[in-house]
């Protein structure tokens, strides 16, 4: 049953495109265990939560996401990439895409369409283990600021007390081991400024491993990969960041100037 039943759950519920009992007055309430298992009872936990994506991008699909305003032939393809994330549970399958999503223009789409996708994942992983009796992972998609994680580690390593440098330090630990492990992740914003050494090894380390662990990444970026070899070259001339990358990545230019403000 579906249709826009404003007295259900149906618009709050990542499941609304797919689950027969959306918009069931009796049924698709706030006591439902696939909403609770998604979003908490709150609406702020789960698994949703865990992923990390930030609060403005979490209640997004394909189908209802912003960016594909004018952006079909895009959105046609990441149609196409989303069916491919049933392979997660066959283990012989052909390993599921990685992405590289830039335009030097913000507020074209970028953000919204990585977590548009993470949200895709964590559905088909939801509903793709309750079909087989699998208890669905805690934290089966992952979202990560470069940004954010750059600046946790410049304060690691800036001076100040040791105890200061220690919780820095447990949280980048924190950071590389979740975005390792994610089944899928978004590392968002690669490239806003350049980095030092040490950062560029953090960055390689995550991409090193999920490249080597077929892992799906979905990079976004202010920056071609041409751009983003120039930006890391001091503290990488061989371009071996950008060769990880490269390797197996689709990558889509998002056209068009900001709609930032538009809603
Ligand atoms: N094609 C679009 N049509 C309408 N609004 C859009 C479109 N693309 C993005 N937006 C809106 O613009 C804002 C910025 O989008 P965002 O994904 O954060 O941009 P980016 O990551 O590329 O800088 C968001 O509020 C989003 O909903
Ligand atoms: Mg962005």
């Amino acid at each position: 049953m579906s249709g826009n039943n404003a007295s259900t759950n149906e618009a709050n519920c990542l499941l609304r495109h797919v689950c027969k009992l959306a918009g069931d007055p009796t049924q698709c309430t706030r006591n439902c265990s696939a909403w609770i298992g998604l979003s908490g009872a709150s609406g702020q936990g789960g698994r949703i939560a865990a992923a990390n994506v930030p609060k403005g991008y979490r209640n997004l699909t394909l189908k209802d996401s912003p960016a594909r305003e004018g952006q079909s032939k895009i959105y046609a393809t990441f149609e196409r990439y989303s069916e491919t994330f049933g392979r997660q549970f066959q283990p012989d399958a052909e390993r599921i895409k990685s992405f590289y999503l830039w335009s030097a223009q913000p507020g074209t789409g970028k953000t919204t369409s990585a977590s548009s996708l993470l949200c895709e994942y964590i559905i088909a992983h939801y509903v793709g283990s309750l079909k087989r009796g699998l208890t669905p992972q805690q934290r089966p998609a992952y979202f990560l600021s470069v940004n954010a994680l750059q600046q946790t580690h410049n304060r690691a390593y800036a001076p100040g007390s040791q105890a200061t440098k220690e919780r820095y330090g447990d949280e980048i630990d924190r950071e590389l081991r979740r975005a390792k492990e994610a089944p899928f992740l978004v590392l968002d914003d690669l490239g806003i400024r350049a980095a030092t050494t040490s950062f560029i090894g953090v960055l390689y380390d995550i991409i090193d491993s999920r490249t080597t662990d077929d892992l799906p990444t979905i990079y976004t970026s202010n920056k071609s990969l041409d751009g983003l070899y120039d930006l890391f070259y001091d503290e990488d001339p061989e371009g071996k960041i950008v060769d990880r990358m490269r390797d197996q990545c689709a990558v889509v230019e998002f056209g068009g100037t900001s709609k930032r403000g538009r809603r």
